[in-house]
């Protein structure tokens, strides 16, 4: 039985974009066929804790005898990494703020990445090897080569390095640029080309949720 894990964590509830693009490459994969099923997280409706100790970048057997995690803690971290591994796919939208990721997608990042379980540090556990990860950024700018701000985008470098270079997922970014174009009075020119980037985006996850499916 295929499964997505949806991730969304815009704290925008009624009109984010990534939520919709999410949203629409959760549909398409289900559409799929009738035993593709979804687990949705929302990061912002169900924010996690921050890491309560560092202990629990390491995998058990790593920590020093000082280190002590509490077993609900302990538990969260194993239920959150069994739903990553156990997907076959993962859709995850991180709009962009202050130039990174919500603080909510970037706790459920120190949830996850932890060497010695789900990265190689004395041995070679990478259970993430390979499965597929589609990230939308959503973003108020645009921040592409040419562009004035090209080089400031921290959020798409950042999950490329941890989900891709470090877990060795294999990564697939959808942006959707100017989003702000339609708020602020100023970007009022650039609307057309907000709307293009929408679109295009929303062919680029209908393509492949389907081909992922
Ligand atoms: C807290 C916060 C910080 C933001 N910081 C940036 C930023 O650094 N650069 C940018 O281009 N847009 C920024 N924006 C605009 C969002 O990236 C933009 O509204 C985007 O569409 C948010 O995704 P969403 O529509 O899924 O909520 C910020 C928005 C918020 C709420």
């Amino acid at each position: 039985m295929p499964q997505l894990l949806h991730l969304d964590s815009s704290a925008d509830l009624n009109n984010s974009v990534s939520r919709a693009v999410t949203a629409h490459f959760s549909d398409v994969w289900h559409e799929q066929s009738p035993d593709h099923s979804v687990i949705h997280r929302d990061l912002h409706r169900d924010p996690l804790p921050h890491l309560p100790t560092s202990a629990m970048h390491w995998a058990p057997h790593l920590r020093t005898p000082d280190e002590v995690v509490a077993p609900d803690a302990e538990a969260l971290q194993k239920t959150l990494i069994d739903e990553v591994v156990s997907a076959d796919v993962v859709v995850i939208g991180a709009p962009m703020y202050n130039w990174s990721v919500p603080s909510t997608l970037k706790a459920w990042i120190d949830y996850v990445h932890v060497p010695g379980v789900t990265v190689p540090f004395d041995g070679p556990t990478r259970p993430l090897e390979g499965k597929p990860v589609v990230v939308v950024s959503s973003r108020g700018n645009e921040y592409g080569a040419g562009t004035p701000d090209f080089g400031t985008d921290h959020a798409v470098p950042l999950l490329q390095q941890v989900l891709g270079t470090a877990l060795g997922m294999d990564l697939f970014v959808v942006l959707v640029d100017l989003t702000l174009s339609t708020r602020v009075p100023g970007m009022a020119p650039l609307v057309p080309r907000s709307r293009d980037s929408l679109d295009a985006a929303w062919v680029a996850v209908a393509d492949l949720a389907a081909r992922l499916g």
